[in-house]
């Protein structure tokens, strides 16, 4: 592909590396997740180093599976999704192009400074100050390329589609930047500006809208523009996503404090949190009800077409997880659930049944395009991964549940004398089952990315240069 400014022919370079990057970082990002789910069966395999302990890399397995793979699925296809429903090239190839080198020269970063035990200790947010500036700055680059491009549209109409990933680009450095204010002391050691409470719930405010605006809101993105194209019918409803759209954005920004119950945030301010998660339920029901609906007369489709499942049961697991969260929200079942497995359980639902899953699903459906091929170099192996995930999702999920309530009500449970029934290390024992179950779980849907590697290497062999050219010709009239 020329690096000239070509206003014929979208950029689909930078969407190929990108596309390429979700699948290895998704096989390191959940291969490191086994390990450390691992580490809780066995201890041993910490391996007596400072570097390989459980505490070390347990961050690094959010960095990876979050930004590196999450991130890069959603680099990847909103650079497709604003091209194609905007019919014009991206406004910048060296801009978009800064974007992707920048992205995998964190998610580096990530990798060196983590398991040396860098870290500013706020979850999600763990990156040194040198390394959070850089993001910083890619993520401004990011803007510009995204908004840059829609401002240059042939299209009358800005898609829905382009309205997530929009907002998910504009919330996430917002929330980066707030977060991250602070006082660097050393070239890897820095210091929150903010102290205390008023520090837990920046942090908070931060970290919920991690997961409403990036794993949440960008997803939605993907799910707009993806669900519709793979099944070949209209979105459900035009106007219920705009409803969506805005109901989503004005209510996650409150639902933090419900992070932090209990604690010595202000009463007002849990409860306000606690009403908003469970207001919460509607706006989220309703995308995935949007989502769920486009199939309308194109349910046969799911017996033949093992990527419109991936789509479709990612949207049952987002239904599903925001159907949990909401309830967890609840001051007295978070006293139950707060501090158990059963938060990860809800995690592992969101992650590995509606973000992995939307993801690889939208992959599929985007890879063979991006090449010039009609469909993935093999569809039954598609269905295979299909199963691997949805199985190891489901193993991963329940026994979190099992282990959550039974450890919440082990450590409730107190003797008539006020002494406590079980000490701590009881309820680890108890624990150990769910963790051999959620390590194999794990180990079953990671293996299903081994599959998608194949797949995806074969469908880009199977392609030439002169046929990838073609494909990223822009249709002069037409849909997206
Ligand atoms: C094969 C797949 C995976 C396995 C085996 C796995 C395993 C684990 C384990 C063992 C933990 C630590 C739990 C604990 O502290 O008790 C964890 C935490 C976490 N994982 Fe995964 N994971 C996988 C995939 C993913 C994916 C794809 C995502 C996101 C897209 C993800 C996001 C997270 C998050 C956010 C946490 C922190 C949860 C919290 O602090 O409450 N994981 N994972
Ligand atoms: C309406 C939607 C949702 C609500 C109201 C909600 C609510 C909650 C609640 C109450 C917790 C437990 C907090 C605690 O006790 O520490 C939690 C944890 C979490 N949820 Fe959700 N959830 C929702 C959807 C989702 C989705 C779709 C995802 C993932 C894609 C997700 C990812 C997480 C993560 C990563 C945590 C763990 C945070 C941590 O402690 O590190 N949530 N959520």
């Amino acid at each position: 592909m020329s690096t000239a400014f070509n206003p014929t022919a979208y950029n689909y370079k930078v969407v190929r590396q990108f596309a390429i990057m979700t699948v290895v970082w998704g096989i390191l990002g959940m291969g490191l997740g086994v390990f450390i789910a691992s580490q809780l069966v066995w201890p041993e395999l910490n391996l007596g180093l400072e570097w390989t302990t459980f505490g070390r890399l347990r961050p690094l397995h959010t960095n990876l599976v979050i930004f590196a793979f999450g991130g890069c699925a959603l680099f990847g296809t909103s650079y497709y999704v604003v091209q194609r429903t905007c019919q014009t090239r991206l406004i910048s190839d060296s801009l978009a192009s800064f974007t992707f080198w920048g992205w995998q020269a964190v998610i580096l970063g990530a990798i060196i400074t983590l398991p040396l035990g860098y870290t500013t200790t706020k979850e999600y947010a763990e990156l040194e100050w040198p390394l959070a500036i850089l993001l910083a700055i890619v993520w401004v680059v990011y803007g510009i390329v995204f908004f840059g491009t829609i401002t240059r549209r042939k299209t009358k109409h800005i898609y829905v589609g382009n309205w997530f990933y929009g907002a998910f680009i504009v919330v996430t450095a917002m929330l980066h930047i707030v977060n991250h204010a602070s006082l660097p002391v050393s070239f890897f050691k820095s210091y929150s500006a903010y102290a205390g409470a008023t520090d837990a719930m920046i942090q908070w405010w931060y970290g919920h809208n991690a997961v409403g605006f990036f794993l949440t809101t960008g997803f939605l993105g993907m799910m707009y523009y993806f669900v519709p194209k793979q099944a070949e019918r209209p979105i459900y409803s035009y106007r219920l996503s705009i409803v969506h759209f805005w109901a989503l954005i004005t209510l996650y920004i409150w639902a933090g404090p419900h992070h932090l119950h209990y604690t010595a945030l202000p009463d007002w301010a849990q409860s306000l949190g606690m009403a908003m998660s469970i207001i919460l339920l509607a706006p989220s029901w309703g995308g995935m009800i949007n989502g769920m609906m486009t199939l309308s007369g194109a349910w046969h489709k799911l017996r033949t077409d093992p990527i419109l499942r991936f789509l479709v049961v990612s949207l049952a697991f987002y239904g599903m997880s925001t159907f949990e969260g909401p309830m967890m929200a609840i001051k007295t079942v978070n006293a139950l659930s707060h501090y158990t497995d059963w938060t990860i359980g809800h995690v592992h639902a969101g992650a590995l049944g509606w973000v992995a899953m939307i993801s690889i699903g939208s992959m599929y459906h985007m890879i063979p395009r991006l090449y010039g091929q009609k469909q993935m170099y093999s569809v039954g192996l598609i269905n295979v991964h299909f199963w691997l995930a949805t199985i190891g999702t489901v193993l991963y999920i329940a026994s979190m549940w099992v282990n959550g309530i039974t450890q919440g009500l082990m450590w409730r449970a107190i003797n008539d004398d006020g002494t406590l029934t079980y000490s701590f290390v009881e309820s680890l024992q108890a624990s150990h089952p769910g963790f051999i179950v959620r390590a194999i779980g794990g180990a079953i849907f990671a293996s299903g990315m081994l599959f998608m590697a194949y797949n995806v290497w074969r469908t880009i062999r199977a392609s030439n240069p002169a046929e990838a050219e073609a494909a990223s010709t822009i249709a002069v009239a037409g849909a997206h």
